[in-house]
């Protein structure tokens, strides 16, 4: 039987999957040239400093120790765009875990005892890792693109002074670790003035550009491949220090090095999700209509680079209010640099918004589905412009339906089983549609068969598989006959797979190859040359044109939960989202992604978070012993729903992006949960024994 499952929306199978289970699927570290090397890096000691000096005598002396790079006889690169990347390029230590030396050895075993030999020392200078609301070095950076800086309209402080219901809360979300399955990785191998790379990344194009940039090489000399990446949640969407130094070690040894990172290091290296301390102020009129809305978001960076969480982006296209202010406030420490990890911005900004307006609804004693609807809009607030579509208020409904919603007792500590107090909640979620220009080409062979060609990646979410279905679609032509080849520099170039834009992106240059050449096709009544038939496109000038719409997906988590009153542990029990995220292009891998997205919000509001010691002044829990991701049991009942959108403003097939939105709300809806489990207000996360009792 020929597949035919090629129509949009379909439940195709991820294409990759049993090379995935069977081990056939190679990963960055599981290329091996001949002769390969093996690298394994210093980190700094010290929180803040300089190197003073390195003993190499030790390390050097091992046998199968071939090299020792520092800052003294490492390569120099060109200055980099993004300064995480000048690794050993001086003595500066800008954060403890910053890479001060690597060596390179025959084996993993030797390189990694030699890394262990190697003596640094420094001139420690005190540090400062600590995050207040008032620290003097707060500063509101540039608004680059609407979602950074302050943002005001009317007189928020005003209006708030004079409104019949008010809620003035803080909420602090910790740091938050990326923990991709696959931990970052490079093989390296330069060869006749080639680079050619495996890296683990979200995106090879960039990964190519900026070691060609970095190493003065003409963008053709280097090769990156990330055929298969085992997630990156933001962490792979830039290139990392790990694929600097494995391709500086194979220039300078000459041989093909490998580099793959301890997950304990991570945490230094690859970004992490600032903390962030969070001031929201509402103000409403009795009827639960918002008068004014302040949201303060302050946030770290880093010494050396500075990155914005831009929590309150998503308060400006939440709900209408006349009067208004969205501030973002970053403190720049002696931390790693904070990077981007799922709904950068979005998760933490939501759930403090989410959290704050199921405040505001018992403080005005409005249901807060209800509370929601009534504030609903179809013009965004912060730009006047109208959503090209936005089914926020059909997603609380559908999704107060399908939960039962009105069986519930608005009343906290209504429900109790024995020792566990039961309680639900609800958040809003929403998330931008992002779309960045692609290329693509399409290939029909004398066969019947075709291939596409398009440079994305495949980070786990399906994204081979979703785009043969809408090649496929575009081609009239059964789903099996269509074969796609991405995660190569060397293929059309294409964005990164990073802020949900990757299917709508790199599926709008696809369709439109496809729609090409079925075009050809048709000119020329099926006949297919010998030599085959080839069709391009590059969507740069319509992909990034400005719209006239404001363009977000929206969505609505229901949560219920147990909190037990002897131990203090809070499960979920069930959790259910509801999305409108134009139209889906795969049911079954868009459903994974939402819950995918569900379960890190459910870690977020119960279990991750992370510590900076003030005196080590690094992070305390580096590892999944030590930072806990929810498994499997803690889990159990989870149900992602959507409501197909019809959206002309987007790209030709009508889709928003999915792979983020998932988590955007969730923790909100957990915390509102347990609110009304328990009456006591956390707001702080994660949510755990300790804070309940
Ligand atoms: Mo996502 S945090 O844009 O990879």
């Amino acid at each position: 039987m020929p597949d035919t499952t090629s129509a949009l929306g379909s439940p195709a199978a991820r294409r990759e999957g049993p090379a995935k289970v069977t081990g056939a699927a190679r990963y960055a570290a599981e290329h091996t040239p001949e002769g390969c090397a093996y690298a394994w890096p210093v980190p700094a000691g010290v929180a803040r400093g300089e190197v003073t000096a390195v003993d190499d005598t030790a390390a050097r002396a091992l046998p199968g120790v071939v090299t020792v790079l520092t800052h003294l006889n490492a390569p120099r690169l060109a200055e980099p765009d993004d300064p995480t990347l000048g690794v050993l390029q001086n003595t500066r230590v800008p954060h403890r875990g910053w890479y001060v030396a690597l060596v390179v050895a025959d084996s993993l075993e030797t390189a990694r005892e030699g890394a262990a030999a190697v003596r640094v020392t420094y001139a420690e200078e005190p540090h400062d890792v600590t995050l207040t609301a008032d620290h003097s070095d707060a500063y509101v950076p540039e608004d680059s693109d609407g979602t950074s800086g302050e943002h005001v309209r009317g007189d928020a402080d005003a209006a708030y002074a004079r409104a019949d219901a008010r809620v003035d809360v803080t909420y602090r979300v910790p740091p938050l670790h990326n923990h991709p399955m696959e931990p970052h990785a490079a093989t390296a191998h330069w060869e006749d003035g080639r680079l050619t790379v495996y890296d683990s990344s979200q995106g090879a194009g960039t990964v190519r550009d900026v070691l060609a940039g970095l190493f003065e090489l003409s963008k053709d000399q280097v090769t990156v491949v990330s055929e298969h990446v085992g997630g990156g949640f933001g962490s792979k969407g830039t290139p990392r220090p790990h694929v600097v130094l494995a391709a500086m070690a194979s220039r300078v040894t000459g041989r093909p090095v490998k580099l793959v990172l301890h997950r304990r290091e991570l945490a230094a290296v690859v970004g992490h999700r600032s903390p962030t301390v969070q001031r929201v102020r509402l103000a409403a009129e009795a009827d639960g209509t918002l008068t004014s809305v302040v949201h303060e978001v302050t946030s770290h960076t880093s010494r050396i680079k500075e990155f914005v969480e831009t929590a309150a982006a998503a308060t400006r296209v939440m709900y209408p209010s006349p009067h208004g202010r969205t501030t973002h406030r970053v403190v720049p420490l002696d931390v790693p640099s904070p990077s981007w990890m799922r709904a950068p911005g979005e998760t933490p900004g939501m759930y403090a918004l989410e959290s704050a307006m199921d405040e505001l609804a018992e403080t005005l004693g409005i249901d807060p589905v209800e509370l929601r609807l009534r504030n609903d809009t179809q013009r965004e607030p912060d730009s006047s412009r109208p959503f090209s579509s936005r089914h926020l208020a059909e997603c609380l409904r559908e999704g107060a339906r399908r939960f039962d919603w009105s069986a519930r007792d608005p009343r906290p500590r209504s429900r109790a089983e024995g020792p566990v107090m039961v309680g639900s909640g609800v958040a809003a979620a929403t998330y931008p549609v992002i779309v960045a220009p692609s290329r693509a080409s399409a290939h029909a062979a004398a066969d019947g068969s075709f291939v596409v060609r398009v440079n994305a990646t495949d980070i786990g979410t399906g994204a081979r598989t979703v785009l043969a279905q809408v090649a496929a679609d575009a081609l009239g032509v059964p789903l099996d006959r269509v074969r796609t080849e991405v995660g190569n520099s060397d293929l059309p170039a294409a964005s990164l797979a990073g802020g949900s834009s990757g299917t709508a992106s790199w599926g709008w240059a696809v369709h439109e190859a496809c729609t090409r050449l079925a075009a050809d096709l048709a000119d020329r009544k099926g006949r297919i040359p010998s030599s085959g038939l080839v069709a391009t496109a590059d969507t740069a000038g319509r992909a990034d044109a400005d719209s006239a719409y404001a363009r977000h997906a929206f969505g609505a988590h229901f949560a219920e939960v147990g909190v037990d009153t002897v131990t203090g542990e809070v499960r979920v029990r069930r959790l259910l989202g509801v999305y409108a995220a134009g139209r889906i292009l795969n049911s079954r891998t868009a459903r994974s992604q939402f819950i995918g997205g569900m379960t890190m919000g459910l870690g977020m509001a119960l279990t991750e978070g992370s510590t900076l010691d003030p005196a080590f002044g690094d992070f305390v829990e580096r590892d999944l012993a030590g930072y806990h991701v929810p498994a499997h049991a803690d889990v159990p009942a989870i149900e992602a729903h959507w409501i197909d959108e019809d959206d002309p403003h987007l790209n030709p097939m009508g889709s928003k992006g999915i792979g983020e939105i998932g988590i955007v709300g969730t923790a909100a809806a957990i915390g509102n949960a347990v609110h009304h489990a328990t009456g006591a207000r956390q707001r702080e996360l994660p949510i755990t024994p300790d804070r309940v009792l």
